[in-house]
């Protein structure tokens, strides 16, 4: 077999039960992908039993959909669907060898998190994290295994994008990354080696690329001219749709990391943007909309 870069030649571990901390839009999309592709149990936490309920009925719901689509039969989704346990408490994550969180992206709660579930887990459970673009090194700093720590970052929608960015540190060892590589190909992911570095590869291309196309509209041009033009080009996302699809507040967290690591020359940050984060605004477009029509909110809170 043809030897990808990066992959150590250590044996990977056999992965039998994951751990997901966190039950929100990716955490949940990760639970899916797991069961459906490892078929292992996996076992979902977040802080509120609604957050539980809400990741678990999504898992339900896409196995459900896989069966109108004709892709499985109806007793594999109930199988896959029995695989899922929602749980607020870690004692459920005890027996797993591969936990993953996805819970808010803030330096202190991804550490608390980790300290949690490492007082429970084995000393050889893989402990890997789906941030965005904070640094996984620190992550790991306080733990008392670092060695097994390694980023793996999804892209949204999960079920399609085919990538993972598997994110090393100068602590990960060998078997962690083989596993990371391993997992990556049982889930039929693309796994790429990437530098634990701001907003890792894919993130800091892509939110220079979305800051810039505000940035043109703050001198004049129409949001549904970037748009156009981009989706011209063969972009699969209109720009101003995909910035609603990976969430305002996760995209200028991201912006604000880049600016903060590399300077406002190379990373500048919009205002304009800053101000539809704060006012909790989603979209550009007023959602749900047949034609495209920018939110009035939006025109107005725009200078
Ligand atoms: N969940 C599951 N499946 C989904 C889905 C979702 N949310 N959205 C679309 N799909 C599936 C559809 O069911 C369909 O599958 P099928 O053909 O097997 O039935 C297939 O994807 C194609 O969907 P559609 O025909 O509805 O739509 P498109 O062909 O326009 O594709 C898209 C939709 C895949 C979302 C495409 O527009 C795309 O690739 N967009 C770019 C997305 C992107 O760049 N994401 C990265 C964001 S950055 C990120 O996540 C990182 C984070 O750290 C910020």
């Amino acid at each position: 077999a043809k030897k990808v870069k990066g992959v150590p030649e250590a044996k990977p571990k056999p992965v039998k039960k994951v751990g997901i901390i966190g039950a929100g839009l990716m955490a949940s999309q990760l639970a899916q992908l797991f069961i459906y592709r490892l078929g292992v149990p996996v076992v979902m936490k977040d802080i509120k039993q609604e957050f539980v309920d809400k990741g678990c009925a999504y898992v339900h719901q896409e196995f459900q959909k896989m069966v109108e689509k004709g892709r499985m039969p109806e007793a594999r989704a109930r199988y896959l669907s029995s695989l899922l346990r929602g749980t607020l408490n870690y004692d459920d994550f005890a027996d797993c060898d591969f936990v993953i969180e996805a819970v808010f992206e803030r330096m202190d709660i991804k550490k608390q998190v980790f300290a949690e579930v490492e007082a429970v887990v084995g000393p050889e459970c893989i402990l890997a994290t789906n941030t965005s673009s904070l640094s996984v090194t620190e992550m790991g700093a306080d733990l008392k295994h670092p060695e097994r720590v390694v980023g793996f970052h999804f892209f949204n929608p999960v079920a399609v994008l085919p990538l993972v960015e598997i994110i090393k540190t100068p602590q990960t060892n060998d078997l962690t990354l083989a596993t990371a590589f391993d997992m990556a190909k049982k889930l039929k992911k693309t796994g790429v080696l990437v530098k634990d570095a701001p907003a890792f590869l894919v993130n800091r291309l892509l939110t220079k690329m979305l800051v810039d196309c505000l940035t043109m509209v703050d001198e004049g041009a129409d949001f549904a001219q970037v748009d156009e033009a981009l989706l011209g080009l063969g972009l699969p996302m209109a720009p101003f749709d995909l910035l609603a699809l990976v969430g305002f507040p996760v995209a200028y967290h991201v912006a604000e990391t880049l600016n903060q690591a590399f300077g406002a020359e190379r990373f500048p940050l919009n205002a304009n943007f800053k101000k539809l984060v704060d006012a909790g605004k989603k979209s550009i477009y007023v959602p749900g909309a047949k034609t495209k029509k920018v939110d009035p909110e939006v025109e107005k809170l725009w200078v």
